[in-house]
């Protein structure tokens, strides 16, 4: 009983308050259920049996109380008796085939579930994951999940057993004997009105608890980062920390001993309703037999009938919010299956075959998706929502310009001037608001994405390395490639070396909580990786400060190759990518501004003579 109140009141507390059952949310649950049509009338069929069968043992009780007793029929006694085990049997068989359905069933679902809501993410425009608070996705891929799998197997099996398991025990008990089944009611509203009460206060509360609970998993995730117990420790703040974890602990720590009160209230209470009922049964049922209107078997199989009337109902009675609560669930994975996104293949979309490389943005204008045409609002932080959102206004004003295949072009400006977000719009991570970006000739948007992204290899300021050995981090790029192939890639970005020294050489495990990596180095393994993946199009995000002059040195080396016969688009900060480049582009505000070789640029004496003599004096000036 505890662990039944259990399941309902933590299925209660994620609830959203406000849902509606809609016909269109139940069909639609239905059609993602259809593919287990066939189990689940198994198993709602085995629940009705077994909820029959559950009838069988008092009506035995009273025939051999009536029948074989009076008459000293032991042959019927011993027959009565084998009835009793072989509904055991029956009783314990049918319950091992119904979990298995109901967890085939359930399991399916969760898997069916988690692969579409990944799959469907995973494939989102990048605007979506800058907006995705990513506690908040990964929380819709598990809680909600195994939330939405109950609605099915949990909740309409229990339901279902509940509401037969009722019927057939009140149908039962009136032929029987119809004015003392309706003098066992009498008591029901004493019980189910404090009963629906303490209900909601208990789903409340552990409301409460979930809440707290994950305000502290997002504590400890921030805390317990490098990053976040670094800032904890520098700024010295251990016991504010200590004090606000406290505080919640405190809370949880009050409520679980409440919700343990309350729950145990409910327990006792029908415990009370069940004993009370029984004897009001044998108070008056007991006189009936004396006075010769009903047999004893009769009554004794009313007094067990009557104690298993009570938990169905105590379910029933909160069956609604149970039902709801897990109808929620999938509407939440249904809201994120149902992101729309606008960055897919159209559908006659073709494929980029031997690029040259060359790239043409034509009138390019572009502002960033606002948060309502690229996220899920319930997956967005409180902070972002209350933020009016007015979306950015364009970051890139009416550009042009043509890149020749082998071309190296240099983007310059000042921060913030749109030199990201223009190198962004080759690979297609947004499509442009006016205008349109060509990659040899095609409209990126008439490319398949697959195709386009193979002619492109990005690198970037912060490259990501999976937490996975070298070797997997260089597959990714491409996934047949041979330790020789791999080596030859990481020599040509001079970071061999390197990984040959470290502990297990390519078989060294590297990212965030891997082997550490300096930032020269994880941009020299991320060039080995783009190497491999041997694109046309290199698109270069020069880091600005975080290399030493050794390393920048070397990185120097490795672009010097890596960008040998590719179109490259190098965002630059250093003087001699600059000066050696075949072009230079300068942004201002989103507007290209300027664009020539250094010396003519140099010359025209615009933005880009006094951006370089920056350079210059801070390259002097530098250790
Ligand atoms: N994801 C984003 N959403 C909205 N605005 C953005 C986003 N990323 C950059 N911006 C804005 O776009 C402008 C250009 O940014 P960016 O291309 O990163 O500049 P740069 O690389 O030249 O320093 C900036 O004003 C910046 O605030
Ligand atoms: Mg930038």
């Amino acid at each position: 009983m505890d662990a039944q109140i259990y399941r309902m009141m933590s299925t209660g507390a994620s609830a959203a308050k406000s849902a509606t059952l809609t016909p269109g949310l139940v069909r639609r649950v239905w059609s993602f259920a259809h593919a287990y049509r066939a189990r689940t009338f198994g198993f709602l069929a085995i629940v009705v049996v077994e909820s029959f069968l559950g009838l069988a043992p008092p009506l035995v009780i009273k025939a051999i109380i009536d029948d074989a007793v009076p008459k000293d029929d032991r042959r019927l006694v011993t027959v009565l008796a084998g009835i009793m085990i072989v509904v055991a049997f029956l009783n314990a068989s049918l319950s091992m085939v119904e979990r298995w359905l109901s967890s085939t069933i359930g399991e399916g679902l969760i898997y069916d579930l988690r692969s579409a809501l990944f799959d469907h993410v995973q494939r989102q425009p990048i605007a979506f994951f800058t907006r995705t608070q990513t506690g908040a996705l990964v929380s819709r891929m598990n809680n909600d999940v195994i939330g939405a799998q109950r609605a099915v197997t949990g909740t309409l099996g229990t339901v279902v057993s509940n509401v037969v398991t009722l019927a057939t025990t009140l149908v039962a008990m009136a032929v029987l004997e119809w004015r003392l089944t309706g003098l066992s009611l009498l008591l029901l509203p004493v019980f189910l009105l404090p009963a629906k009460r303490v209900g909601r206060r208990l789903a409340g509360i552990t409301r409460e608890g979930f809440d707290l609970n994950a305000s502290m998993n997002t504590t400890m995730t921030e805390r317990f980062g490098v990053s976040g117990a670094l800032l904890v420790k520098l700024f010295g703040q251990h016991d504010r920390e200590r004090d606000g974890f406290a505080d919640r602990a405190a809370r949880v720590r009050d409520i679980g001993v409440r919700s343990a009160m309350y729950s145990r209230t409910f327990v006792v209470a029908l415990t009370m309703v069940g004993a009370v009922g029984t004897a009001v049964i044998y108070l008056i049922g007991g006189r009936l037999v004396i006075s010769g209107s009903i047999t004893t078997g009769t009554l004794v199989a009313l007094g067990v009938f009557v104690a298993q009337i009570y938990s169905p109902l105590t379910s029933l009675t909160n069956a609604r919010v149970d039902l709801m609560t897990a109808f929620v669930s999938f509407d939440r994975v249904f809201e994120v299956l149902d992101a729309p996104n606008p960055i897919t293949d159209h559908p006659d979309a073709v494929e980029l075959v031997a690029p040259t490389g060359r790239i043409d943005f034509d009138a390019v204008t572009f502002a960033y998706p606002s948060g309502a045409e690229s996220s899920v609002t319930s997956l967005e932080s409180a902070a972002q929502l209350a933020a009016p959102d007015l979306g950015s206004g364009p970051v890139l004003h009416d550009l042009s310009a043509s890149i020749l295949p082998g071309e190296l072009v240099a983007i310059v400006g000042p921060s913030g001037a749109g030199k990201t977000t223009l190198t962004q719009l080759v690979p297609r991570l947004y499509d442009t608001t006016a205008g349109a970006v060509r990659v040899d000739g095609h409209d990126v948007r008439d490319l398949t994405q697959a195709s386009l992204r193979a002619a492109i290899g990005v690198v970037s300021q912060d490259p990501h390395l999976f937490h996975e050995t070298v070797a997997e981090n260089l597959r990714y790029a491409k996934p047949g490639a041979t330790l020789a192939e791999m080596e030859a890639a990481a020599r040509a970005a001079r970071i061999h070396e390197v990984i040959a020294a470290m502990p297990d050489g390519y078989d060294t495990v590297v990212g965030e909580r891997g082997h550490r990596l300096s930032g020269g180095e994880q941009q020299r393994l991320a060039i080995a990786r783009m190497l491999l993946k041997d694109p046309a199009i290199v698109i270069l995000d020069e880091a600005t400060s975080n290399l030493d002059s050794e390393n920048e040195a070397a990185v120097q080396e490795a672009l010097a190759r890596a960008l040998e016969g590719r179109t490259s688009l190098v965002i630059a900060h250093r003087l001699s990518t600059i000066t050696d480049a075949d072009r230079i582009l300068v942004l201002d505000h989103g507007r290209l501004v300027e664009q020539g070789r250094h010396a003519d640029l140099l010359a025209a004496g615009g933005l880009y003579a006094d951006l370089y003599r920056t350079l210059v004096r801070a390259d002097r000036t530098a250790p």
